[in-house]
């Protein structure tokens, strides 16, 4: 049985719209590793890069991951922030602590989703489209290398998408049985 399942993908991929409604349908619990990472600095993640800088924030971004990857016990969802697949030892925690959905998105569909973003301090330049296109070249088999799993966030609604990742952790017998829902039975 699994005790943590992480989502990793580009930003906008649904990492914290699907974990979550996955959780929410698990009766898990949910964590986004940014906002655990944004609590304990006490400021929002795009005005610490500005402070202090992008390596600050991946060295506490790898602190976070170490110690929610660890956790132990009751099943928890875990959205992590888009960089959290470029350090080898966030990949390896990940990978081996967890199992690991990839949402795997084009840049262009990002786009669309992101367009009007101010928090994001990646995307904070004069075109976004290039970037995320960078992005996913720079990223995209980070993100294959950490999961076990991936799944294509193009065309499916948000509860599909969680229905297709539920069916998938139930196939390889990773989640608990759990008693039919009230409208199957
Ligand atoms: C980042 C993505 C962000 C956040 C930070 C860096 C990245 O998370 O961790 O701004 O490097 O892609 P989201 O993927 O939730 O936007």
């Amino acid at each position: 049985m699994v005790s943590v399942v992480s989502l990793v993908g580009l930003p906008g991929g649904g990492k914290s719209t699907v974990g979550r409604q996955l959780a929410r349908r698990l009766g898990a619990r949910f964590l986004d590793a940014d906002i655990v990472l944004e609590e304990r600095i006490g400021m929002p993640i795009r005005a610490y890069f500005e402070q202090h800088g992008e390596p600050a924030f991946r060295d506490l971004e790898q602190a976070v991951l170490d110690e929610l990857t660890a956790h132990q016990g009751d099943l928890l969802i875990l959205a992590t922030g888009g960089g959290a697949c470029l350090r080898e030892v966030n990949r390896q925690h990940l990978h081996e602590r967890t199992t690991v959905i990839y949402l795997r998105s084009s840049p262009e569909e990002l786009f669309r989703r992101l367009r009007h973003d101010t928090q994001r301090p990646l995307l904070q330049v004069a075109d976004p489209l290039a970037k995320l296109r960078e992005l996913h070249e720079a990223r995209h088999a980070l993100y294959e290398m950490a999961a076990h799993y991936a799944v294509d966030t193009g065309r499916p609604s948000v509860s599909t998408l969680v229905s297709l990742i539920i069916q998938q952790l139930e196939s390889e017998g990773l989640l608990p049985p759990r008693p039919p829902s009230p409208a199957s039975s």
